[in-house]
């Protein structure tokens, strides 16, 4: 159990907000899967103050993802405070404040990672929010804007001074983007630091990264994103292995019907066509690394209609799950 702010989360494990991925079913699933806490993707606060429809939509959730984050991003303190109140009015059970994001559109007005070259921003933007948000507020962060500016000990400090009730890092710099590894020192560092709770990100790829994170580390939660892409299954097999029990892979049917869900909810939410276009991305992480699967792939490039491409996950599930059939016999 994790305990943030006032609210009590049933497990330390937390699915990291990940910009045109964590959707409601996908956050759906990964709930259903073990996660103890799921986050929207990143939402404009200047968005929300405009009354921007397509922003409003990052706000929508399934009563069962619930306790939900959300993560807004932004530079100025007063439309922060104004975007938290919005999106708890909306039913966010917690607000995160995006401090790590690289992207260029981003940083260029002084939100996301741009935030972290500048204490006293950070210090007026948590204290706002901190005012305006009636729930449980968490800062993600990154380890600094470059190896030259490593500031994280600083700004850490100052979020949590702030009044913020947990913070997560991500031990890159802003300018590394993703390359490099993830320097765990750093959250370890953190986690002296501080006497509010610290969710360490960054790498956990397997089951076993999670829990060794936390042993080298000392974080209080563990946050994960590429590595459920395709495995959203990584919540429950760390649970398992912290029960200590053997981290199996999911059946083929279960993946299958996982799958299948996933599309089905999100045509619901988007429209097929849509949809059909994000699950291309999402099918090719689902089944990576299993048997002929860049067969598969092949034969799926160039589909367009959703029927047809249903079809051929069908018959490629079935080919496996035949094949399993006369392997166990
Ligand atoms: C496609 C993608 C989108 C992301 N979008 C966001 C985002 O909206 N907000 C955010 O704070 N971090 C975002 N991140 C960063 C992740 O939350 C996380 O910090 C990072 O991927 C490191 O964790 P991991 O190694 O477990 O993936 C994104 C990462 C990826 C790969």
């Amino acid at each position: 159990m994790l305990k943030i702010g006032t609210l009590a989360l049933k497990n330390r494990l937390i699915m990291a907000p990940m910009a045109g991925i964590t959707n409601p079913p996908f956050r759906l699933i990964a709930k259903r899967l073990g996660a103890g806490l799921v986050v929207t993707e990143m939402v404009s606060a200047v968005g929300l103050s405009r009354g921007h429809e397509k922003t409003f939509r990052y706000l929508e959730s399934d009563p069962e993802e619930k306790p939900l984050s959300v993560q807004i991003f932004g530079a100025d303190p007063r439309i922060m405070a104004m975007a938290a109140e919005t999106a708890i009015q909306k039913g966010a059970d917690m607000v995160d404040i995006n401090m790590g994001c690289p992207a260029r559109k981003v940083i260029k007005n002084g939100s996301g990672g741009a935030l972290l070259r500048n204490p006293t921003a950070v210090h007026r933007m948590v204290t706002a929010v901190r005012k305006s948000c009636t729930v449980p507020l968490t800062v993600k962060i990154r380890a600094g804007w470059s190896a030259g500016e490593a500031n994280f000990l600083e700004i850490a400090g100052i979020i949590a001074d702030c009044g913020a009730d947990a913070v997560t890092v991500h031990p890159r710099f802003v300018k590394q983007g993703f390359s490099g590894a993830a320097d765990w020192r750093i959250i370890r560092e953190v986690k002296e630091k501080l006497a509010i709770p610290v969710i360490g990100n960054g790498d956990v790829f397997k089951p076993e990264l999670a829990l060794q994170m936390r042993e080298v580390t000392g974080c209080d939660g563990v946050m994960i994103g590429r590595g459920a892409l395709g495995n959203p299954w990584i919540f429950r097999q760390i649970l398992d292995l912290e029960k200590g029990l053997e981290v199996r892979p999911p059946e083929l049917s279960e993946r299958k019907e996982i799958i299948l869900a996933h599309f089905a909810h999100l045509s619901q939410i988007i429209g097929e066509e849509r949809a059909s276009k994000l699950m291309r991305g999402q099918l090719l992480w689902y089944t990576k690394g299993l048997p002929h699967s860049a067969r598969f792939r092949g034969a799926f490039t160039g589909i367009r209609d959703i029927r047809t491409m249903m079809a051929t996950l069908d018959r490629y599930f079935q080919t496996l799950m035949e094949h399993q059939e006369n392997v166990r016999r």
